[in-house]
């Protein structure tokens, strides 16, 4: 990697040309909305916020780290100056490649530089944004990376699950059922022990991709970080709990969650674009140690109605772990997937195959619905044949409404795995939801004699493109004579 921790990553940012530095924003609306400005756009660029009014004005608060094509090749050691499309397969490639790699404890680190234990533990002394205006409360935790360890194992889980200020030295934690930390936790409450946990509040933005995104089964965060950099993640041993934390790390907190301690937590605008799963009572930690850089950086992640920052680095992994949980599932022939923003990443899947069997288009859809990467919180899933562009929703919907029928071209899956987050689901019945399949494929019986597209073909597209195509859609000069 070209850089170390979140600072080496935001002059690496710099030097891109996609920082820009927000100098006076409030905690209550500014930073939020500022947020949401440089989110929402496509491609919008990195913010860091400092001298933010009644903190430390060396405190900073730093977002949209990875809400660009470059800024995610950075985090990820992949060529910057490349668009979405074209990273796909370099991504792909590269998945094929990571080996873990464990993370090296060292025995000092950065994180280290400024120690508060017990009573001088302050939380309220950090610029902790209220990032919406309908939020009930403020989130210290949204690019965070919670570190939680298996009672019954060695393995060390890092879930990206956001943390509000409940006061000076608690924060609530919100994790959806079945992710890896609620069923570790839930190990922890049944035998009535406390359950040790460690939260980076800034890091590496390599560390927030991992621990937000269903890494392949079976391998630590940790070790697929390590992977991805090529050499290990440095980490020390956290004096209250044990556990591993980054050395490089801005801010860390350790503490314990207690059985029966909870608080209300939300409601949070969520990445579906509502505040779906309201206010609930949810498991508090006490934290008894806080350790900091100096002039340490939160880093910030708020989701919001699509697009946003995390609609769009996760519609690359998102794409390429569903085409590689298909094909090692067994599906041949897959030639893209893509999960567009609109759909936050998870409630829209396309899939383009090339027919090989009957059903062949089904079992792809089936899969892509239920995969690991694909099974929680999904809605639609849709599969093409080859010459659509799954990236291109207007190529995706085409496909629906000419190649799909819908008595013949529909499946739907019950009670699939859903959870508080889903908008459209009764509060009293949040839990499962349902999934449609279409399959939007040319019918396989008939396919041959399928009516031929009108439009020209690729090779006579070129030719006119470079014939005509500057001229045409760019303004230059006519390739024949002076433009009338
Ligand atoms: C910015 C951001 C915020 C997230 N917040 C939460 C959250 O509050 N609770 C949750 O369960 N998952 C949340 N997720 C999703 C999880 O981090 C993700 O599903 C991850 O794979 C969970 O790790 P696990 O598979 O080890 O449980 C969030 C993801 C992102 C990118």
């Amino acid at each position: 990697m070209a850089y170390e921790g979140l600072r080496g990553f935001i002059e690496e940012v710099e030097r891109l040309g996609e920082l820009r530095v927000a100098r006076g924003c409030d905690v209550e609306t500014e930073i939020g909305a500022v947020t949401e400005l440089a989110q929402h756009r496509i491609n919008g660029p990195a913010v860091l916020f400092n001298e933010v009014p009644g903190y430390d004005p060396g405190y900073g608060v730093f977002v949209n780290s990875v809400g660009s094509p470059s800024r995610t090749a950075l985090a990820l050691g992949l060529p910057t100056g490349l668009g979405w499309k074209q990273l796909v397969p370099l991504w792909r490639q590269r998945m094929k490649e990571i080996r873990p790699i464990p993370p090296q404890f060292v025995a000092d680190g950065p994180v280290m530089e400024h120690v508060q234990r017990g009573a001088d533990v302050d939380l309220l002394k950090f610029p902790t944004p209220k990032w919406h205006e309908f939020d009930g409360g403020r989130y210290i935790g949204t690019g965070v990376v919670d570190i939680l360890p298996d009672p019954d194992s060695d393995w060390i889980n890092l879930g990206t699950y956001r943390v509000m200020l409940v006061d000076r030295n608690r924060v609530c934690l919100y994790i959806s059922p079945g992710k890896h930390g609620r069923i570790i936790r839930e190990k922890y409450f049944a035998r009535n022990e406390p359950m040790p946990v460690a939260m980076s509040l800034g890091h590496d933005p390599l560390l927030f991709i991992a621990s937000s995104l269903e890494v392949p089964p079976g391998m630590s965060e940790y070790d697929w970080a390590g992977g991805v950099r090529g050499a290990p993640v440095p980490v020390l041993k956290g004096p209250v709990t044990g556990l591993p934390i980054p050395a490089h790390a801005e801010i860390v907190l350790e503490g314990f969650i207690k059985p029966g301690e909870r608080a209300p937590e939300g409601p949070f605008g969520e990445w579906t674009g509502y505040y779906a799963s309201g206010e609930r009572e949810e498991p508090v930690m006490t934290v008894e140690a806080v350790y900091h850089r100096t002039n340490p950086i939160i880093l910030g992640s708020p989701p919001c109605k699509p697009p946003s920052e995390l609609t769009s680095y996760r519609a690359l992994l998102r794409s390429a772990l569903i085409h590689d949980q298909l094909e090692r599932a067994g599906v041949p022939d897959v030639q893209a997937v893509w999960t567009p923003e609109a759909g936050g990443t998870r409630l829209f899947i396309a899939v383009a195959i090339r027919q090989r069997y009957p059903g062949h288009a089904r079992q792809a859809g089936h899969i892509a619905a239920m995969c690991h990467a694909g099974a929680y919180l999904g809605r639609i899933v849709v599969v093409v044949d080859e010459d659509v562009d799954v990236t291109d929703l207007n190529d995706v919907i085409w496909a629906v409404c000419t190649r799909s029928d819908p008595e013949q071209s529909i499946d739907i899956i019950k009670r699939a795995w859903s959870g508080p987050l889903d908008p459209i689901i009764h509060p009293s019945r949040k839990g499962f939801n349902s999934r449609l399949i279409i399959d939007a494929c040319r019918p396989f019986e008939w396919r041959q004699e399928f009516p031929r597209v009108a439009e020209a073909s690729a090779e006579l597209m070129e030719r006119t493109r470079a014939k005509w195509g500057d001229y045409i859609l760019g303004g230059a000069p006519s390739p024949v004579g002076a433009a009338r």
